[in-house]
């Protein structure tokens, strides 16, 4: 677990010291993307199987970075993070510098658990939104490693990963998406929203100055855009899986200088351009597990992104 190079929101970063290493300081970061896993147990073989495919792969290839978009398990079951920790950790990716996971709205929200609770005792808003802030913590802890790197500490959202590469500083700016269950606004959990005590800490002047030299790429579970169609079907569905306050989170990217954000969610790999910033949806690995996104960055910023599939 490094200790010197990260940042959470406020701390300094390490320098590169050595300047020697002229291949290293000329190749380009590589990270690779993926999301919406969606794991429902070991009793699925295959899920893992592939899992450790794609996982050797991206160590064949090497990998510099893997970041993991969000709904990890599929019923918010601490033994599907179990899983994908326990993969992770067999293909020594299961460090602060070697990948970044984020809560979706499955690993936090179990819907069959909701609407039955709701329906025998309908709790007050307030208890339901003290479980969810103790399960979206649970995950944070969890995963402490792959997020703050502190041990012991369940506070992680936002959080700021700044990583240097001996090519260029890379900051992953990380905010939790997933909003409670409600059964009028959010009927299926699957509506975001970023609270605004978290959009107002990435425009802090501390974390503005530790971002300053960094190709800074935003990181949430949530799309920006979904179907966006006439279509009365999908607008329908798109209320039920929208960022609510996504004008807000376009403008804190804005803030942050963000040229990329990475999110999932909306289970089809695709990338799109708003306003400048450079949006790439993960996809689903549940779905196509032969499938990743790859992003290429180089010393001066320059970026190339492509969805690739395994040979
Ligand atoms: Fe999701």
């Amino acid at each position: 677990m490094p200790v010197n190079n990260k940042i959470v929101l406020n701390v300094s970063v390490l320098e590169l010291k050595t300047a020697s290493l002229v291949k290293l300081m000329t190749k380009r970061v590589k990270i690779a993307h993926i999301s919406d896993l969606h794991f429902s147990g070991k009793q699925d073989r295959r899920q893992l199987d592939a899992f450790d495919r794609l996982l050797n792969h991206f160590n064949t290839v090497g990998v510099d970075h893997l970041v993991i978009s969000g709904d990890l398990s599929h019923n918010a079951d601490q033994g599907d993070w179990q899983l994908v920790k326990d993969k992770l950790e067999s293909h020594a990716l299961f460090h602060w510098d070697k990948c970044t996971v984020i809560a979706g709205n499955h690993d936090v929200i179990n819907l069959e658990e909701e609407m039955r609770f709701y329906n025998a005792l309908n709790p007050l808003p307030l208890l339901r939104q003290k479980a969810f802030a103790r399960k979206l913590a649970d995950f944070s802890l969890f995963f402490q490693e792959l997020i703050t790197g502190e041990k012991g500490v369940n506070k992680a959202f936002p959080f700021v990963k700044i990583i240097n590469f001996p090519s260029v500083k890379i900051a992953l700016t990380a905010l939790n998406s997933v909003y409670p269950w409600y059964p009028a606004d959010n009927p299926l959990g699957a509506r975001g929203s970023i609270t605004a005590g978290q959009l107002r800490a990435l425009s802090h002047e501390n974390v503005l100055a530790s971002l300053r030299e960094c190709f800074v790429i935003g990181l949430c579970h949530h799309a920006y855009r979904v179907y966006g169609t006439d279509s009365l079907i999908d607008q329908a569905f798109d209320w039920t899986m929208e960022l609510k306050n996504r004008d807000e989170f376009l403008v804190a990217m804005k803030v942050i200088k963000a040229r990329i954000v990475l999110h999932g969610h909306f289970h089809r790999f695709q990338s799109y351009s708003v306003e400048g910033i450079t949006f790439i949806n993960g996809g689903s690995f549940r779905y196509s597990p032969q499938q990743y996104s790859e992003l290429l960055i180089g010393r001066e910023g320059g970026i190339e992104q492509k969805f690739l599939s395994l040979p």
